[in-house]
């Protein structure tokens, strides 16, 4: 049995420079071995840990789809020694990549319904990940709608602009972007995300809602999903704690009696209250 420990490689394709406050880059990572690249089977919503020699290694959900199995794509954000060590790396550099590891997003209970996916900050890369999954053409046909409330402070720190003006174009999408203060030129939503789920008020019937983003903003978005009549075996949250092993081995991620890293990091509001009573966040 392969030691889970031991990262395989990954090459550096490209960095791209998400924020105009420079914090979040979202790295392409290509396989160099073909045979990592066949083990790497994920679903959105997984992460791996990513790691720069010589100075440790951090989880990172996949911002890419698996419908794209050549490259790997992880948005940072630039806030400690690994995230900085990433920030400083180029093209053609290489870092090393365990996984895939945690739960994903249940696709088999998605199909069928209809889909709202809030989120905010790099929380927005999973659910990226699934929308690109969701629109691919083989894809489509087994999802009902899908409607996207996504969030920023301002509109220069709204991720993969390239993806909002595809979404944009499109009719079998629901796009609602938010800042939270006036901007020049600006022509979506202004407000804070839960104030705009309210004002948007998505139907509850036959529809799943996940959201993921910073805790505040799942803190004040689980009441809003609630008034608006979602169960909460409906409304999934994905969960960002802090980590080491990634594998349910070290302890440190715990919720409860579940470790976050191997049970989750996806978990239905249902499942947080039993663990942890209401308040999680
Ligand atoms: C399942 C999962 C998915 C994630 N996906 C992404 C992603 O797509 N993009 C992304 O940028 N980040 C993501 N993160 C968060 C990322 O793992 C942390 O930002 C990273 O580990 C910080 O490492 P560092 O060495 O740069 O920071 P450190 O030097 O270890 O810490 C710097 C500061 O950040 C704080 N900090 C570190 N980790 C966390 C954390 N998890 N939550 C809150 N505060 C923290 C520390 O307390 C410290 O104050 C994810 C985390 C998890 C568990
Ligand atoms: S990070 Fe080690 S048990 Fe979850």
């Amino acid at each position: 049995m392969e030691n889970p420990y031991i990262p395989f490689l990954m090459r550096i394709e490209d960095v791209i420079l998400e924020t105009e406050d420079r914090k979040i880059k979202t790295f392409v990572l290509a396989f160099i071995s073909d045979k990592d690249r066949n083990h790497f089977a994920y679903i959105p919503g997984q992460f791996a840990e990513v790691s720069v020699f010589g100075k440790g290694e951090a989880p990172f959900g996949m911002a890419s789809t698996p419908t794209t199995p050549e490259y790997l794509e992880f948005s940072v954000s630039t806030i400690g020694v690994v995230t900085g060590a990433l920030h400083s790396l180029k093209k053609g550099d290489t870092v090393g990549v365990r996984g895939p590891l945690g739960n994903g997003y249940p696709l088999e209970k998605f199909k069928g319904k209809n889909l709202l996916l809030i989120g905010g900050g790099f929380g927005f890369s999973t659910l990226r990940s699934l929308t690109n999954y969701i629109l691919h053409d083989r894809n489509r046909s087994a999802f009902k709608d899908l409607t996207i409330i996504y969030g920023a402070r301002k509109p220069g720190l709204l991720l993969y602009k390239d993806d909002l003006a595809v979404w944009r174009g499109r009719h079998d999408l629901n796009l609602h972007l938010t800042v939270d203060q006036e901007a020049e030129g600006w022509q979506g939503h202004v407000g804070l995300v839960p104030t705009i789920t309210k004002t948007v008020a998505p139907n509850h019937q036959n529809t799943f809602a996940v959201v993921c983003g910073p805790p505040i903003m799942m803190k004040f978005t689980l009441p809003v999903l609630k008034d608006l009549g979602f169960n909460d075996e409906d409304i999934l949250f994905s969960l960002e704690m802090r980590m080491k092993c990634g594998i349910g081995k070290c302890g440190r991620c715990n919720v409860g009696s579940k470790y976050v890293c191997s049970d989750g990091p996806v978990f239905s509001q249902s499942e947080l209250a039993k663990l942890t009573g209401e308040a999680h966040f």
